[in-house]
């Protein structure tokens, strides 16, 4: 059975701190779920780490969706998160569209949206018709040509604005908020204030869970990776080497072997010669 909105609620409750990671496609999904990480996000970060782009503003909602049908077919016990895409929730008919592909076309259980006050009629509609919502505050990367690639919430007033805007979100019924580069006092200050879980990046250690981009925890994403993520394996380098490997016996023709090859009596062949 599938992780759902409410255990992850639960895990806030009973003081368990909750792991989240992204993931694009089935078979890292599979990981996940067998490693028991409780939540998936199929995140617009995809634009960057997938497919190439210098940021996430020019993935389509086409993008999620395929993506995210993907990673809900590897997997069958986490919580499937999608982000909706930049300005495919500029009204909350919009959001509710974009929505329905990802539930319905996808199967995942949730979407997330970015940003505070102006999305709080959206995050209330969704959640109105059965939709479940994760927020998203702090640096949000939909909007980083208008507040840059820094972190937020520094300032009193920033920090009362960030406050403010969490407690709108939980109030219009979101399931959880991410804090993106957020100091970790102020993401703590949250954290206490809210009933919903939080879940950080880069916004400290006392969030209620934790959220990284598969790339950069698996060291897959060379030195693009931010400061606050953490490798927990080199990857990367592993298929480099393997790669090499490959290449290097297919030259020297060591590979593939016998073993490795279909055998065939020499009395056929033969005969198919003749
Ligand atoms: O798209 C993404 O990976 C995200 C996380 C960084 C929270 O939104
Ligand atoms: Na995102």
């Amino acid at each position: 059975m599938r992780t759902t909105i409410r255990d992850i609620q639960k895990m806030k409750r009973d003081g368990v701190a909750i792991p989240m990671i992204t993931a694009y496609e089935y078979t890292a999904a599979q990981l996940v779920d067998r490693a028991g990480i409780p939540m998936i996000l199929v995140g617009d970060s995809m634009g960057m780490v997938v497919h190439g782009h210098p940021s996430t503003l020019p993935v389509t909602l086409d993008d999620i969706v395929r993506h995210a049908a993907s990673v809900v077919r590897g997997s069958t016990q986490a919580l499937v998160v999608a982000d909706l895409p930049f300005l495919t929730y500029a009204t909350p008919e919009h959001a509710v569209a974009a929505a329905q592909r990802l539930m319905q076309q996808a199967g995942v259980q949730a979407v997330k949206l970015e940003g505070g006050a102006p999305i709080v009629s959206a995050v209330r509609r969704l959640t109105e018709l059965g939709v479940p919502v994760m927020g998203h505050l702090g640096y949000t990367p939909q909007s980083e040509n208008q507040i840059g690639i820094r972190v937020q919430g520094k300032q009193a007033d920033e920090a009362a604005t960030l406050i403010a805007d969490a407690l709108a979100l939980q109030e219009a019924g979101a399931f959880a908020i991410v804090l993106e580069l957020v100091p970790a006092a102020l993401a703590e200050a949250v954290t206490q204030r809210l009933e919903i879980p939080t879940i950080g990046i880069g916004a400290g250690v006392h969030c209620d869970g934790q959220v990284q981009v598969w790339h950069d925890l698996l060291g897959l994403y060379g030195d693009k990776s931010p400061r606050h993520a953490k490798r927990y394996a080199e990857i990367g380098a592993a298929i480099e080497t393997a790669l090499k490997d490959y290449a290097g016996e297919v030259a020297e023709r060591s590979f593939p072997t016998a073993a490795n090859s279909a055998k065939m009596e020499p009395e056929a062949l033969n005969a198919a010669l003749a």
